[in-house]
Parts: structure tokens; C-alpha cells; sequence
């Protein structure tokens, strides 16, 4: 298979786990339209128990209970594999960018990152180094990247094996994106081992609601996932190398060629795009454009203002950095998207904020003892709030952009 657990020097966990389930199964009886939601994932009673230093809720031990989905949480994802094959068949398509795909896929197949991911006696260390409140968000961040990171994998994998026959070029990039996406929920579990609540990858597999969307929809959310993910990594390892007083867990020096990688998927999926100028070249591409932009976002401006404290322990300011990772992803991404949200504006910030606000008071509202329908009844008007700014973004400034003419992405710099 792709992924190999000594590649990265830290995924014996993750490969475990992987080679016990089989993603083919897990993904294909799903990926029927309607078969989007699977049930919610089920701790075997006799195993549960509670982490008691942090609260966190344990299948086994050692090994922690997923977080449950939420709006906020990253999903997992599932997508019409028929007409991906359609869209990438090349008897069908024959004007596709095959020279700029394979270009592609001799990069990937370099491997600048093959001996990257190697962990060092530091991180265990480092980890009992990290107490009280923030580890308990420390871990939260790992899940959530992990469970990112995995979400990846798992899309990429079956994408690899269902274009094998049609394109095998465009299907072989997606298997070594793939194990790209391996390596970094790997090694992001295995930091979490380090502070005994690793995730059981394997399970979560089967047990995870999957998210359907058409590859449409795929292209856009997973071109800002990687690019936003770029600017995020980054962005902490620029500022933790100006600050290494704050450096509290070597994880973060990984993340200058982490990124990388990142990087190149994205470029991937704006090669894609390009290929596909329906998605590229009229109003109704305009409006998801901006509809998914804002969609990233805001998930990514909600989550970290819930985490505040996670970002402060590492120094960072979390509205500058969250401002930061938006507009810079908001540039990128209009070098490809036909149209980009104005990110700097003052009335884009202003209901960004206001969505911050609203949230604070839904969490409070959920954290009350007060009974269940004097808590729907407060929501009420708080949901009325997010609708009201939410629309007020999608109407907001906007910027035309974009071109599937334009040339290949310039080399980011910070
Ligand atoms: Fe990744
Ligand atoms: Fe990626």
C-alpha cells in the first residue's frame, strides 16, 4: 500500500490501525447520495471509562472516545465516485491536462517528506511538560487535526483505487497524497500517545458519519481545507521561530515541510479545477465559490475563538492569527476561485465578530442548568442572530477574481 508506516518513523499505531480496516469496505456500501449519515460512534460499555485528569472520555486505556460530531468538527467525507470516473475517464476526456498531471505526479513521487515525520526523545518529555488547563486543549487541537488529517487520508485512498482504471496518473497522485495525509494523522496521533489518549483510527473508520458531498463541492472544500491548512501551519511555525521561548512541544517544528505538502495538494486540486472550467466559469460556480469560502472560514474563526487559551499558551494572538490565515488563504484562493468574500473589510470583521459573540452566548445557554425548552427558547433568538450575520457575509463585498487561464501558483511566501 501506499502508506508504510516507516516512511514517517512514527505510524505504528496508525499503521495498525489502517491495515486492520479496510477502507473499500467501509466506503463503498456509503457512497450512495443518500447514504451520507451512519450512525454515531458507540463506546463498548464494559471498556468506557473517564480520563480523570482532563475529563475526556476513554474507549480503552490509553486510547480516547472521539469527540461527538458537531456543526464545528471536522467531517469525514464521502463523494459520487461514478462520476469522478466520468470526469477523469480519459477515452471521454481527451483535452485533459495529462502533461501538467504528470508533472504533478513525478513531484509527489519525489517524496520530499519521506524522511521527515521522525520523532525524537524530546516529545514525551515535552508533553508531561504541558499541565492543567492547556492540556486538555492541547489535546482537543491533536484530535482535531488527527481526526482532519485522517478525513484526508481516507478520500484520497479511495479516490487512488476507484481512478486506477480510467486515469491511473491523476489516481496514483491521489494514493501518495494520500499517504501524505497518513503520515500527518499519524504522527499527530502518536503526539497524542504521548499525553495516553491516542485515537483508535481503525474504529473511527466504521463508526464516523461520513459527509456527502458531489465532487463539485468536494474540489472547492478541499482545495480551501489544504491551502487554509498551509496558511495555519505556517503561520505557527513562522511565529514559534520568532518565539521559541513558546516552542512548548517539538510538533510544531515539523511544521515548516508539513506544510509543504499541504501546499502541493492544494496546487493539485486548483490543476483539477482548472480542468473542470464548468466549475469555474459562471455565476452558479461564483456563488459556491463564495459560499464555501465563507463556509471555511467561519468554522475555522468559531473553533479557535472557542480555544482561545490554546493559541494564547503558544504565545499568538488568536483574532490576529485567525485574521492572518484568512486573508492570505482568501489571496491564494482567488487565484483560482471565481470569486473570493472582500476579507478586508471593516463589515466583514464586524459580523465575523458578531458571530463570536452569538457563540459565546449559545455555549453559555448549552453549559446552564436551566431545563431543556427554556434553553431552546433562549437559542431561538441566537439563531436568528447567525442567520442575520451569516447572510450579511454572503451578501457582503465580494472580489472577481480567478481564472482557469491563469498560470500555475507562484511559490508562497510569508
Ligand atoms: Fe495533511
Ligand atoms: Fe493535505
Amino acid at each position: 500500500m501506499a502508506f508504510a508506516a516507516g516512511h514517517s518513523g512514527s505510524s505504528s499505531l496508525l499503521g495498525t490501525h489502517l491495515q486492520a480496516s479496510n477502507t473499500k469496505q467501509v466506503l463503498a456500501p456509503r457512497c450512495s447520495r443518500k447514504a451520507a449519515r451512519v450512525q454515531a460512534v458507540q463506546t463498548p460499555a464494559s471498556t468506557a471509562g473517564m480520563d480523570e485528569s482532563m475529563g475526556f472520555k476513554m474507549m480503552r486505556k490509553g486510547v480516547k472516545q472521539a469527540s461527538a460530531d458537531t456543526v464545528l468538527t471536522p467531517r469525514f467525507y464521502t463523494t459520487d465516485f461514478d462520476q469522478m470516473e466520468e470526469m477523469f475517464n480519459l477515452e471521454k476526456n481527451p483535452t485533459l491536462p495529462m502533461d501538467e498531471f504528470e508533472a504533478m505526479l513525478s513531484e509527489f513521487s519525489t517524496d520530499y517528506n519521506q524522511t521527515h515525520f521522525v520523532r525524537n526523545e524530546t516529545f514525551k518529555k515535552a508533553a508531561e511538560g504541558v499541565q492543567g488547563e492547556p492540556r486538555k486543549i492541547f489535546v482537543e487541537f491533536l484530535e482535531r487535526s488527527c481526526t482532519a488529517e485522517f478525513s484526508g487520508f481516507l478520500l484520497y485512498k479511495e479516490l487512488g483505487r476507484r481512478l486506477k482504471k480510467t486515469n491511473p496518473v491523476v489516481a496514483d497522485i491521489f494514493s501518495l497524497m494520500s499517504r501524505d495525509e497518513a503520515r500527518h494523522a499519524g504522527f499527530l496521533n502518536k503526539a497524542m500517545s504521548d499525553f495516553n489518549l491516542a485515537l483508535d483510527l481503525g474504529f473511527l473508520t466504521k463508526n464516523r458519519q461520513y459527509t456527502f458531498f458531489k465532487p463539485q463541492f468536494i474540489f472547492y472544500a478541499t482545495y480551501l481545507s489544504e491551502k487554509i491548512g498551509y496558511w495555519r501551519y505556517i503561520s505557527i511555525y513562522r511565529h514559534l521561530q520568532r518565539n521559541p521561548d513558546y516552542q512548548i512541544y517539538p510538533l510544531f517544528e515539523y511544521f515548516e515541510n508539513w506544510c509543504q505538502d499541504e501546499n502541493r495538494h492544494g496546487d493539485f486540486f486548483s490543476a483539477l479545477l482548472k480542468s473542470q472550467p464548468q466549475y469555474l466559469n459562471d455565476w452558479k460556480a461564483k456563488l459556491w465559490s463564495r459560499f464555501f469560502c465563507l463556509s471555511v472560514y467561519v468554522t475555522m474563526y468559531l473553533n479557535d475563538h472557542q480555544r482561545t487559551s490554546f493559541y494564547e499558551s503558544l504565545g499568538m494572538n488568536t483574532t490576529q492569527f485567525n485574521r492572518h490565515v484568512i486573508i492570505e488563504t482568501n489571496k491564494t484562493t482567488a487565484r483560482i476561485f471565481p470569486e473570493v468574500p472582500d476579507c478586508e473589510t471593516p463589515e466583514f470583521w464586524k459580523h465575523m465578530e458578531a458571530l463570536i459573540s452569538l457563540n459565546k452566548k449559545l455555549i453559555a445557554i448549552g453549559a446552564s442548568d436551566a431545563p431543556q425548552w427554556q434553553k431552546n427558547l433562549q437559542r431561538a433568538p441566537i439563531f436568528a442572530g447567525f442567520a442575520k450575520n451569516l447572510l450579511a457575509l454572503f451578501n457582503g463585498k465580494t472580489v472577481d477574481c480567478g481564472s482557469y487561464d491563469l498560470q500555475p501558483e507562484a511559490a508562497l511566501a510569508v
